[in-house]
């Protein structure tokens, strides 16, 4: 059931409700006016108890108080949003995120918000609730299965009231969240479950939803188009590839973004396997089409003047008969020839013949999301994404649009010294170079395709997934980075400014 919010008129301090949560800005804990309502209904052992567990109201800072029945709110959460004066959306997103995420469970239905009335983002505090509600638990069964689900949410304003237009940037949060939960199901869904075909029936829900221009060519097809890289990657698995291409076309449009995502949805390294251990991660490698899917339905929901489309190349890499081998000689769609060096390697591949798709839609700019290489998590950690782009300006966008997001990314150097080891003895491409600087050479090898187009790669190996819940990102599908391309279109949007 999808999450409902609403705004309440009343104080919060009479919510009846499974917890209250009370975002207190730092240096206002004694004078905070719900916080002094409350105190006197906890018969002034609130602001003491506050005092003695050191709660200042710093950014993340959390206390869980239990209302013993003083209050109608069976508990009650206070959240330190940090100084006033640096509250901005990114920061109240994920702080609402982690907050909500924390002090629900699942016994917790109904839930309620008090918010300082400070010039709010509504749209991050909507994103932020309904981020930290999200749960993965549909194959649990039994006592494992939640009792309930978080399915109201009021929030209360400390000081003034607010407009319409914020009630509606408010449910339009809910409604990006439910876009991001699309990438994060996805990323979550076991690989038996969630094959190519899987992956083509999740856009297949989005254009339903949506009304979006949707076209899916099956393994037949990808081959009768040319997309002999794609072909290769997939041919030995049973669960055969697709190629997914969504389209959000709206009437003005200011520019043509192609977004491309990897959608390997198991990468087993193929013949060239990769050790056991760990090899269950590899159920994420369709992290970057997730992002893509996603990215798409919260632009169709947030509805910008840009033409968006999402493309996906849908695989599963495994060893087999069939498989594809190390000095296999492919032909991609724009008619270089490749030779296959490590089967590993896969994601390029399927890359390749996308970006050559992408470029005949003839777009302003291309970007892919991919968890293209191992190198970039060694460079950047599990938590930030590489990116590479061929103009300063496209980057410095990109830079801004993951700054609001509250998303990690670090722009690397295309460096084309590199590019020399792609050169191969019997055909046009190599296509690996050798381990040192991995992440670089694999967006050299994926810039061969993408002609003169403005183009960005983002490597999202590491963020995709979580090892620990932080911040708006909880433990396993994080939707990175959904939001990012949400706000990257959303610019787009709105030229001059
Ligand atoms: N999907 C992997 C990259 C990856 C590794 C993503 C770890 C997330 C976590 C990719 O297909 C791969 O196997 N890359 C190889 C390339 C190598 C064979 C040139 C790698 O990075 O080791
Ligand atoms: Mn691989
Ligand atoms: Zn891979």
């Amino acid at each position: 059931m999808a999450l409902q919010i609403q705004l309440a008129s009343s104080d919060a301090s009479g919510a009846v409700c499974d917890a209250l949560i009370v975002g207190v800005c730092q240096g206002v804990v004694p004078s905070h006016p719900t916080l002094t309502v409350l105190d006197k209904a906890l018969g002034g052992a609130l602001l003491e108890h506050l005092k003695s567990v050191e709660f200042e109201g710093k950014l993340d800072q959390t206390a869980e108080v239990p209302s013993l029945g003083r209050l109608k709110a069976k508990k009650l959460v206070l959240l330190g949003l940090g100084k006033a004066a640096e509250l901005d959306g990114a920061r109240l997103r994920a702080s609402l995120a982690s907050c909500v995420r924390g002090s629900s469970s699942g016994n917790t239905r109904t839930l309620h918000v008090a918010l300082p009335e400070a010039e709010l983002d509504f749209r991050a505090v909507g994103e932020g609730v309904a981020l930290g509600a999200y749960r993965f638990t549909k194959y649990f069964t039994g006592e494992r299965q939640p009792k309930a689900e978080l399915a109201k949410v009021t929030l209360h304003l400390a000081r003034g009231a607010a407009s319409a237009a914020d009630k509606k940037q408010l449910e339009l949060g809910v409604a990006v969240a439910a876009a991001v939960a699309i990438a994060r199901d996805a990323v979550n869904e076991p690989p038996n479950v969630l094959t190519p075909e899987g992956l083509a029936e999740v856009a297949r829900g989005i254009a339903r939803k949506h009304k979006l221009r949707l076209k899916v060519l099956d393994k037949k097809a990808i081959l009768a188009a040319g997309m002999n890289l794609h072909y290769a990657v997939g041919q030995g698995s049973e669960n055969e590839p697709r190629f997914i291409h969504l389209s959000y076309v709206p009437k003005k449009k200011h520019k043509r973004i192609v977004f491309v995502g990897k959608g390997i949805t198991f990468d087993s390294g193929g013949l060239c396997i990769k050790p056991a251990a760990g090899m269950g991660e590899m159920k994420s490698d369709m992290g970057g089409a997730a992002a893509v899917l996603g990215m798409i339905a919260a632009v169709a929901t947030v509805r910008p003047d840009v033409e968006v489309h999402a493309i996906v190349a849908a695989a599963e890499n495994m060893p087999d008969g069939a498989a594809y081998r190390p000095a296999d000689i492919f032909t991609s769609l724009d008619g270089k020839t490749v030779e296959i060096i490590n089967t590993d390697a896969e994601g390029r591949l399927v890359l390749a013949d996308a970006l050559t798709y992408a470029t005949r839609l003839k777009p302003d700019i291309i970007i892919d999301a991919a968890t293209l290489t191992g190198a970039a998590l060694v460079a950047l950690g599990k938590t930030c994404s590489a990116f590479y782009a061929t103009e300063d300006e496209l980057a410095r966008a990109l830079e801004r649009a993951a700054r609001s997001a509250g998303e990690q990314f670090w722009r690397m150097p295309l460096l084309e010294e590199l590019g020399e080891q792609l050169k191969s003895d019997v055909a046009d491409l190599k296509h690996t170079a050798d381990r040192w600087g991995g992440s670089i050479s694999a967006a050299l090898f994926l810039r061969e395709f993408v002609g003169k187009c403005p183009w960005i790669h983002c490597d999202v190996a590491g963020p995709v997934l979580a090892e620990r819940a932080k911040g708006m990102y909880p433990k396993g599908g994080t939707g990175h980075p959904v939001l990012t391309f949400l706000n990257f279109v959303e610019q787009a949007g709105r030229p001059g400014k």
